[in-house]
């Protein structure tokens, strides 16, 4: 007999704990507030907290916090664990990239996009399993790659566009791809969920990409448009939901169709 509320059931958040990190920039304010409206509780963490993209909500808190720095990191596992008594849903959303040309590029900027999006997704994972494993908990793991991870940037289209993507930030969400994989296999058995959301190219209303670019990146794209950031949330909460209890290990390319010609 089909219940009333069997898709409510199958995707409910609801008092779900989850660490959402970038969470005060374009894509994290969205991922806090869907949870938000799920009825999760989140805890949202930066390292720049900007006041002016933080969901106001009773379930909703943030800490200054950097994935970089290990301390950090284990600081606000342990404020979540005291505050909450357990984790459920870790969003490995903060990531950076570097800008001028591959040739100009100085060491410190190859090794903060490294840093950043390859060993703090890694601090943030080792934290997240390492807690939950101590205190025999499940849970999964949502990471957030790029469509860059998978396929080169066409350098045609960035005719008024500053924002060249950068051979180390593909790199680092290959890496992250991979991670993915490597982690969801060795996670498991401890029933921990490990998958990946890769999107495409983002538009930025609060600071557009140049109109030329845009553009020009809607006519490489099948969808003919550049993303919205909320475009992203359907896929991140399905895979951290109950809809995708057998699903890990997998990455959902959410990219309008760029990577499939
Ligand atoms: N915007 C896009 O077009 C696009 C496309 C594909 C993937 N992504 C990915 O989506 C994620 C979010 O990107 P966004 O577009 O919202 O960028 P964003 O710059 O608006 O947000 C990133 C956030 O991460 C934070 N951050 C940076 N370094 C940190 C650190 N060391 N510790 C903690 N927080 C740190 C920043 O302060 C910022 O608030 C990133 O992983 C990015 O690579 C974005």
């Amino acid at each position: 007999m089909p219940h009333e509320n069997y898709l409510d059931k199958l995707f409910s958040l609801k008092n779900r704990i989850v660490w959402v990190t970038g969470a005060t920039g374009q894509l994290g304010h969205e991922i806090c507030a869907a949870f938000d409206k799920a009825g999760s509780v989140v805890f949202g963490t930066d390292n720049r907290l900007n006041e002016e993209k933080m969901v106001h909500s009773s379930r909703v808190a943030y800490y200054q916090g950097d994935i970089t720095d290990r301390a950090s990191v284990a600081c606000t596992v342990n404020r979540i664990f005291s505050d909450r008594g357990r984790l459920d849903i870790l969003v490995n959303n903060a990531g950076v990239s570097c800008f001028e040309p591959f040739e100009e590029r100085p060491e410190e900027s190859f090794d903060w996009v490294t840093d950043v999006n390859l060993k703090g997704t890694f601090f943030c994972t080792q934290a997240f399993a390492g807690k939950l494993k101590g205190n025999k908990q499940s849970g999964n793991i949502v990471n957030i790659g790029s469509v860059y991870g998978l396929v080169s940037p066409d350098y045609r289209i960035y005719t008024d566009c500053a924002r060249r993507n950068s051979e180390v930030y593909g790199a680092t969400k290959a890496g992250i791809i991979q991670m993915t994989r490597y982690f969801a296999v060795h996670l498991a058995s401890c029933g921990i969920r490990v998958n990946c959301v890769s999107p495409g190219g983002i538009f930025n209303p609060e600071s557009p990409q140049g109109k030329n670019f845009v553009d020009n990146y809607a006519y490489r794209c099948p969808m003919e448009r550049m993303a919205n950031a909320e475009e992203m949330i359907g896929a991140i909460l399905y895979l951290s939901s109950s809809a995708a209890t057998y699903t890990t290990g997998q990455n959902l390319v959410v990219d309008g169709g760029l990577s499939c010609w």
